[in-house]
């Protein structure tokens, strides 16, 4: 009997939906189940942060000049670890590596997909026991099979995205991901390891109340996105408002939060950083392409994130995501 009446697995849920395609390999559902059990792995390391020597900064910098925590070095390894020794993937773009790791031997070569990650995001909060995450990106290969993955399969435009996702370590750890037939939450029950469906079929309520921004960057945006927040605050212009503000230094929290309760996320372009600071393909695509899923929006301020082509791997882009109204409504302050 299943330890929740009528509950499925993450695993019985993948298979199922496998089952709706005649053709289907089971591919995808493979390296589903691969990145559920990396995120298991991660998910123990979490919970002991605080015991183990894994809490706190690794000392060197990765390639976007930040400071490297020892998890998000952790998390890299046990991703590019996990998926290399299956059969699901050719290759990973992550946010700790400056070039895509290739995996290059028969099996992986012979894989339809790459994925892109950011290994762990909100790494600033792990020393806080504050709600961190991991993202992912899954795109099918431009490069024929049976040889290695090659740049170009990392380098497509969101909208080409197969299937995406995040995980968040928090009260709970929950695995929610969306391939274009829909969003799916899947909470870790930590006792026997196993993902249960405890969130299907996740809609984006199309307004909500709160709004994510860094306030500290009020003086440093651009003054369509100040008379924005100003908006959000305001208990005269904003029939709605104001909104509560949420920011947990954590987009995954932020933007899973917005997810299930509506709400906007905005990590607009500020001094000294002209593209924001959130990578395209990485942070960007995916959680765009799970909360349009979802019904909801995001954009760049100009253009609709899913559209636009990468140039680079580590590209960053300016980020308005979440409920469409709110994501509306903001649109027509930045014009
Ligand atoms: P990462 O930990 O992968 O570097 O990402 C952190 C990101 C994002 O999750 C968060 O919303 C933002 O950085 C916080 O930046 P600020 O401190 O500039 O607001
Ligand atoms: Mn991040
Ligand atoms: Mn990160």
């Amino acid at each position: 009997m299943s330890r929740y009446k009528n509950i499925m697995t993450l695993d019985e849920f993948t298979i199922q939906q496998l089952r709706l395609f005649p053709h289907a390999t089971g591919e995808l559902s493979g390296l589903l189940r691969g990145i559920g059990l990396a995120a298991k792995q991660v998910n123990v390391e979490v919970n002991r942060a605080g015991l183990a020597d894994i809490l706190g900064a690794e000392g060197t910098i990765n390639v976007q000049g930040e400071v490297v925590q020892k998890l998000d070095v952790y998390a890299n390894n046990v991703f590019i670890d996990v998926l290399r020794s299956g059969i699901n993937c050719a290759g990973i773009v992550s946010e700790e590596n400056e070039e895509a790791v290739i995996f290059d031997d028969t099996r992986s070569n012979a894989s339809k997909y790459v994925l892109l990650m950011d290994p762990i995001d909100g790494s600033g909060n792990i020393d806080v026991n504050i709600s961190i995450g991991t993202i992912f990106s899954v795109y099918r290969r431009v490069s024929p099979t049976g040889q290695p993955a090659t740049p170009e399969d990392f380098l497509q435009q969101g909208i080409k995205q197969v299937a995406a996702g995040y995980v968040i370590y928090g009260s709970s750890t929950m695995l929610v991901y969306a391939t274009r037939r829909g969003v799916n939450g899947f909470t870790l029950d930590n006792s026997i390891g196993e993902f249960y469906l405890s969130h299907p079929d996740i809609r984006i309520p199309p307004h909500g109340k709160f709004y994510s921004f860094d306030n500290c960057y009020y003086h440093q945006v651009a003054r369509g996105i100040r008379r924005y927040v100003d908006y959000c605050m305001s208990v005269a212009d904003n029939k709605a408002g104001p909104y509560s503000n949420r920011y947990y230094g954590c987009m995954v929290a932020d933007v899973h939060r917005n997810l299930l309760k509506g709400g906007i996320f905005f990590y607009p372009a500020v001094t000294g950083k002209p593209d924001g600071k959130l990578r395209l393909c990485y942070e960007c695509n995916p959680m765009a392409f799970i909360t349009e899923v979802a019904g909801g929006k995001a954009t760049n301020g100009k253009e609709r994130i899913l559209d636009i082509q990468p140039k680079h791997i580590h590209q960053r882009s300016p980020l308005f995501i979440g409920s469409a109204e709110m994501v509306d409504e903001a649109q027509r302050f930045l014009r």
